[in-house]
């Protein structure tokens, strides 16, 4: 199993108010190559799910494995590659490159200073990564402000795949882009997920965006999952109260998603977005 958790609790402590138990109690896991979806209402805990998966936040309980070692006790080491091999996509593309760099220097940076290819090799690899996300070469000398949002989610996942993951955490992933570009957006993670065999968890508030791209779901409220399996079962027939709340706020997840992907069909490239 590549990742494992096991009765998480994440809780966030401020001087002089309450703590927020933002995470409390979640288990599940994820294989190689596995998608998993995961699903709530804004505020249920999901990017404090996220954040201490990758690190950035320490759970206040539980275990979190990785290839059967516990994230807590790692060795500096081990844990730089944990660190390497599991990352994250946010929300907010634009912001999460750096302005002053180009394309081409954002990429050359991370080849760089993770030491993933030698040297002599670079240049080349930036182009194979451009390609892998469906980016012509001529955004390579552009800054991020001269390129579109969905671009720059591009090049997100661009500089992710710089680093050989195994396992990619795409937290809203198009919730700020047009929803025009967010179906060729989600089909490039579901692209990559397949001839990468990447693991993927795909945090949204919209089912139909998980529906798509995750063969399992779970349904998180209020800091725990109230359900989780195939997305299949879980979407087509929720057995828990508030799944059938969040579906019903989705008039008709069938219609949503072919429209989309209608316009997949008509826009295979990224010119535009
Ligand atoms: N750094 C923080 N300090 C205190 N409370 C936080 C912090 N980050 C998130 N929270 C709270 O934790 C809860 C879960 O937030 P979050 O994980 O961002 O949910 P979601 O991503 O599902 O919208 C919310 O009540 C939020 O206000
Ligand atoms: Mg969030």
């Amino acid at each position: 199993m590549l990742l494992n958790i096991q009765n998480l609790h994440v809780t966030y402590y401020s001087p002089g108010q309450k703590p927020v138990e933002a995470v409390r109690g979640v288990s599940f896991s994820v294989g190689a190559g596995e998608s998993l979806g995961i699903v709530g209402e804004s505020g249920c805990g999901k990017s404090s799910l996220a954040k201490t998966i990758i690190g950035l936040q320490p759970p206040s309980a539980g275990s979190l494995r990785f290839e059967g070692q516990e994230l807590g006790s790692m060795k500096p080491a081990a844990f730089r590659h944990y660190r390497r091999v599991v990352q994250m996509i946010f929300q907010d593309a634009v912001g999460s490159i750096n302005p002053r760099m180009t394309v081409r220097q954002t990429l050359e940076e991370v080849l760089h200073v993770h030491q993933m290819v030698p040297a002599g090799r670079v240049a080349g690899r930036v182009r194979e990564l451009l390609d892998r996300v469906g980016l012509p070469e001529t955004v390579l000398d552009a800054y991020p402000r001269e390129i579109s949002g969905g671009q720059c989610q591009r090049i997100s996942f661009a500089r992710c795949l710089a680093l050989e993951p195994r396992l990619i955490i795409a937290d809203e992933p198009v919730s700020a882009l047009d929803v025009s570009v967010q179906a060729r957006i989600l089909n490039l993670v579901r692209t990559l997920q397949k001839e990468l065999d990447l693991a993927i968890i795909l945090i949204s508030h919209d089912l139909a965006v998980v529906r798509n791209i995750c063969d399992r779901v779970a349904v998180m409220y209020a800091g725990q999952f109230v359900e989780s399996g195939p997305s299949a079962n879980v979407l087509d027939a929720p057995q828990h109260a508030y799944t059938r709340e969040l579906l019903a706020a989705v008039p008709d997840v069938g219609r949503a998603l072919k429209e989309r992907g209608r316009t997949h069909r008509f826009a295979p490239t990224c010119t535009g977005e």
